[in-house]
């Protein structure tokens, strides 16, 4: 194979094996049966709505994809269907449950025609890695639960916190957020979930960790052994820190989570936070971006992080950068995670290939 082709080039526009610019934003990997396989929100190029659904791509060297088409298909006949031609359909990602046999893919939804309202999550299933994946349903998370360690003082304490009387962005808010004046509202109907990933830990429980409660506060909630399902155990983490697009791996027995700030699709400084339970307590470290462009995280977002096999520490950071006026013209910031004191950093890079790596 050509080194050409074995090259990541963080920004360029990036052609599949049929040479056609893969079309899979916000996306995350999975890597079964010794093949990798992306899904990504397809763009279209005038609107930022999905027109057709999930892509799914499959390569064995993370450089030249395979398009194997979509893997879950908005529904082009049903406008009332919650996944309808038009509504909002972000950051998929799949898993893989050894239990099931079957590969489950979770995704952030907005309803047709309503904006970033509904803040839902979707989530859809198939047999087979490729798809086609079947909706199974969306809704809000863990409707009737509160976090975990939050006790009824805590939230009869909050009773005198009323949304209305307490002026946006003041001391007073920031506090009352902190204490959970959004998971309190949402208590009832559910916990809005927007930017998203899904985490399958060594002992293979599934996490699903979510912006929440009006995108200032970040969920790590618990699955069911099926992946299907929220069991109603969630963490709260960094509360009013306003994170988006989380990304997350685990080294060494430490969860390592990047995320943004919230600025639309304005790129802006990633946030780094680390902890050695999922459900924390996390810390909070300095961007892990260094360099020129550092404080815009190289013009990109976090989406997901890739752990690359057969190397040794090998981590991927997967970004995107977002082109608002032509969603479809969006482009990929892949770049290699380098420990220094055992921690994360992330520096641009022109060009790039897996032998930066170390070979197990
Ligand atoms: C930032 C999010 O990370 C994206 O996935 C998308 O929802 C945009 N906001 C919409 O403005």
């Amino acid at each position: 194979m050509a080194k050409e082709e074995k090259t990541f080039y963080p920004q360029r526009v990036w052609n599949d094996t049929e040479g056609n610019p893969i079309n899979a934003h916000g996306g995350g990997v999975l890597y079964h049966d010794g093949v990798y396989y992306w899904f990504g929100e397809h763009k279209a190029d005038t609107t930022c709505s999905a027109m057709v659904g999930v892509t799914c791509y499959a390569s064995k060297n993370l450089t030249e994809w395979e398009n194997k088409g979509v893997a879950l298909a908005v529904d082009a006949d049903d406008s009332e269907s919650d996944i309808a031609m038009g509504c909002i359909l972000e950051r998929p990602k799949v898993v893989y449950n050894k239990k099931t046999g079957k590969f489950v893919m979770w995704f952030h939804l907005e309803l047709k025609d309503k904006g970033y309202e509904s803040a839902r999550y979707g989530v859809a299933v198939s047999d087979v890695v490729t798809g086609p994946y079947r909706f199974l349903r969306s809704g809000r998370a863990n409707p009737g639960k509160f976090s975990l360690g939050v006790t009824a003082a805590d939230i009869a304490a909050l009773d005198t916190l009323v949304e209305e009387r307490l002026a946006y962005r003041t001391a007073e808010w920031q506090e009352a957020v902190k204490q959970g004046l959004y998971m309190k509202r949402d208590f009832e109907g559910g916990q809005m979930a927007r930017d998203q990933t899904v985490f399958v830990d060594d002992d293979g429980k599934a996490y699903h960790i979510f912006s929440s409660e009006e995108n200032l506060t970040l969920h790590i909630a618990e699955l069911t052994d099926d992946y299907l399902y929220h069991t109603g155990r969630y963490a709260r983490m960094a509360p009013g820190g306003e994170n988006e697009a989380p990304a997350i791996f685990k080294k060494d027995g430490t969860y390592w989570m990047i995320t943004s700030g919230c600025t639309g699709w304005a790129p802006n400084e990633a946030r780094m936070f680390s902890a050695s339970h999922i459900m924390g307590p996390w810390k909070q470290h300095p961007n892990p971006c260094v360099g020129t462009d550092a404080a815009i995280t190289f013009g990109g977002q976090s989406t997901y992080i890739i752990k690359v096999e057969n190397r040794k520490d090998a981590y991927i950071f997967m970004g995107d950068i977002w082109r608002p006026e032509h969603p479809n013209d969006s482009r990929y910031l892949w770049l290699p995670i380098r420990f220094q004191d055992g921690r994360p950093v992330l520096e641009w890079m022109d060009s790039w290939s897996l032998d930066y790596f170390r070979v197990k």
